[in-house]
């Protein structure tokens, strides 16, 4: 079992015509046929979208984001149009919504990792390879791959895990020359965060982008090097060998697997809501990635 524990009710907005919910962002197209993406305070864990919010958490991720494209527009277009609200958009719309290029998505999810952990730990233990590449012997959950790789995973369903696929797979998938580019785009990005991140003494273990195609050119799309989509690691207590502490819902997959949840993971019932502390202390440890990554504060 998983999906929604409940499937929001679209927000109506009049001009606006409503296209889609995702876990975390809806989506809708304005009369000019451009997409509006609105990042919710959703937050999803183990397959489900949880029943309690995360306050602020689609502003900071809306945020984070956009500090990133900017940083990023030498290497990748993006899809970002505008950040002015629709007209008769609800005021909390403020600070989450992007008005972006409606693109013609490649169904790939496009992963760099410089770091191995995660489903490439669980792939390298079984065989030496994370998507199929070969990996030196003696990596641990942590451990810093010799250099940055991309490990494309073919996107699933809500409620169903992404696969890891081979770069060859992809190749056929969209052929050779759009995989290509997505690789070559993938690590330029990974490339370019990681050495940010790492002057700000975070470590960007991995991260996973979304790309698109507007008349022939592609797009950097969805959300991007947020606490959602990578994985971040204070550099000062990095240690391969074990579990990375990190910036993200740590707080809220250890409460949910722990006695106090009385939730089964492996059962039939949905996860049931986050107790207050939790959710606070999920919310600082967002704030706290976009604080340390752009060094301004979040007010
Ligand atoms: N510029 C774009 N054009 C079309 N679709 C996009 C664009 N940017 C992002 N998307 C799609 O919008 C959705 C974002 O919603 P999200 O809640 O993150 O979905 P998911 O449940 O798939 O992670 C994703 O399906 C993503 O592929
Ligand atoms: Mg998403």
């Amino acid at each position: 079992m998983s999906g929604f524990v409940e499937k929001p009710e679209p927000v109506e907005v009049p001009g606006l015509e409503h296209l889609h919910t995702g876990k975390v962002r809806d989506l809708y197209r304005d009369g000019a046929g451009r997409l509006v993406m609105v990042a919710s305070d959703r937050v999803s864990a183990y397959d489900w979208v949880l029943p309690t919010e995360i306050p602020d958490k689609g502003r900071v991720l809306t945020q984070l984001s956009l500090w990133w494209f900017e940083r990023l527009t030498d290497l990748a277009p993006n899809h970002v149009l505008s950040t002015e609200l629709p007209p008769g958009a609800p005021a909390d719309w403020e600070g989450r919504t992007l008005i972006c290029r409606s693109l013609d998505m490649v169904p790939v999810e496009c992963v760099a990792r410089g770091y191995l952990t995660g489903s490439g730990l669980a792939e390298y233990e079984q065989t030496r390879t994370v998507c199929g590449l070969a990996l030196p012997e003696g990596l641990t959950d942590g451990s810093e791959l010799p250099s940055p790789i991309f490990t494309p995973a073919a996107k699933a369903e809500v409620g169903e895990h992404d696969e890891n696929v081979s770069y060859e797979e992809v190749a056929r998938q969209v052929g050779a020359e759009t995989a290509a580019q997505l690789r070559q785009a993938t690590l330029a990005v990974y490339g370019r965060a990681r050495d940010i991140a790492r002057d700000r003494g975070i470590i960007l273990a991995d991260t996973k982008f979304e790309f698109g195609f507007a008349d022939g050119e592609l797009v950097l799309a969805d959300e991007v090097l947020t606490p959602d989509s990578s994985r971040f690691w204070p550099a000062d207590s990095w240690q391969p060998g074990r579990a990375q502490p990190s910036f993200d819902k740590q707080f809220v997959r250890d409460w949910l697997t722990s006695p106090a949840s009385g939730w089964d993971r492996k059962g039939e019932l949905p996860p049931p809501e986050l107790p207050g502390d939790v959710v606070d202390r999920t919310r600082s440890k967002y704030v706290e990635a976009y604080e340390r990554l752009t060094g301004m504060s979040w007010q």
